[in-house]
């Protein structure tokens, strides 16, 4: 098979590249390089199989050709990240908005599958235990900026769906919650590897807010396999899936997790949310996936435990000095 990924070169898209460029398919990535870099396909850039295309997918010539040259697509380009949402909501809007909407229409002219990755950030303010697909969403004011890349990508899961049932399109959507791993960059304010890497420098954990919100991390090899088993099955066509584990944490619990398994010296020290974002920052307290959905439809569940994701994001760590 053929594949094209958009955001190839970022954190999830050069685990999927890898994984499908492992089976024996051909795999075409195309990546600006925002926040992706090349280290993310390090391991499979010489592989003639793999062929990567730099430029962004909302302005660059020829992405309508490749979605046709292509069996099926995974987009995963988005301006992904909150400090990266609320330092540049424009970019976030455009870039998930109208990058989107090309590449659908491309999908929906040559007929191609595509799964479209949305995130639990539209489940919004919910107070929820578990997010159901089908629930109710509660999203914060357009005041602040944060929830743009919510609205954005909730955007995003209604083109596809109005594509499904208007233009023929055979999309797929998952929900993506909390993905973690090596290669992550904590540059864009994402958790794990911004403490992991504190504590294997014996550097201060920074904890934003009291510490007290909880969050479900699951490692990227699972989500990798839950991505290819979707794309799999032709009955995932219109359909949405939460995509997340159940390793649930309190974020307070997450650096005493890490300082202590990785022996660290490092201690805690909190920050208001005011600080590390920007002035009137909301978080969702809570966030923590109902995956019966895809568990009832492929029987995927996370495999991995939130033990195995420190120790493999600290080696990744170690070995980079
Ligand atoms: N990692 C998570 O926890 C998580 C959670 C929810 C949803 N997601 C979604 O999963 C997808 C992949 O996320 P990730 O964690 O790998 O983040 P990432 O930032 O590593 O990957 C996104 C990739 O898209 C590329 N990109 C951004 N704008 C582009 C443009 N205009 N043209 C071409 N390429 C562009 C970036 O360079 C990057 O390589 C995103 O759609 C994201 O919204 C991720």
């Amino acid at each position: 098979m053929k594949y094209l990924i958009t955001g190839g070169a970022g954190f999830i898209g050069g685990y999927l590249a890898e994984a499908l460029i492992a089976k024996g398919n051909q795999v075409t990535v195309i990546d600006d390089l925002s926040t992706g870099s090349m280290d993310n396909l390090a391991a499979i850039i010489d592989h003639p199989d793999l062929t990567f295309v730099e430029g962004d997918i909302l302005s660059m010539d020829g992405l309508e050709a490749m979605a046709g040259q292509n069996d099926y697509i995974f987009h995963l380009a988005a301006a992904v990240g909150v400090e990266l949402v609320v330092h540049d909501p424009i970019k976030t809007i455009e870039t998930n908005i109208h990058g989107t909407e090309r590449i659908l229409k491309a999908a929906s002219k040559f007929d191609k599958r595509i799964l479209v990755a949305s995130t639990s950030e539209v489940y919004g303010k919910s107070t929820n235990e578990q997010f159901s697909e089908s629930d109710d969403l509660l999203i914060g004011p357009s005041s602040i900026s944060r929830w743009s890349y919510a609205c954005s990508k909730l955007l995003d899961e209604f083109f596809v769906m109005a594509y499904c049932q208007k233009a023929n399109l055979q999309g797929t959507v998952v929900r993506l919650f909390n993905t973690v791993g090596p290669r992550q960059t904590g540059q864009y304010g994402m958790v794990v590897p911004r403490f992991v890497a504190s504590a294997v420098t014996g550097e201060d954990i920074t904890v934003y807010g009291t510490g007290e919100q909880t969050r479900c991390f699951c490692h990227v090899l699972d989500t990798v396999n839950a991505l290819q088993q979707l794309a799999d099955n032709p009955d995932s066509i219109g359909k949405l899936f939460n995509v997340g584990s159940h390793n649930k944490v309190s974020i307070l619990q997450l650096a005493q997790q890490i300082i202590k398994q990785l022996n660290s010296s490092s201690k805690i020290v909190f920050i208001p949310y005011e600080q590390a974002y920007e002035k009137g920052f909301e978080d969702m307290l809570h966030r923590a996936p109902n995956t019966s959905l895809i568990k009832d439809f492929i029987g995927w569940e996370a495999e991995r435990s939130l033990e195995q994701i420190i120790d493999d994001v600290a080696v990744y760590f170690n070995n980079r000095g």
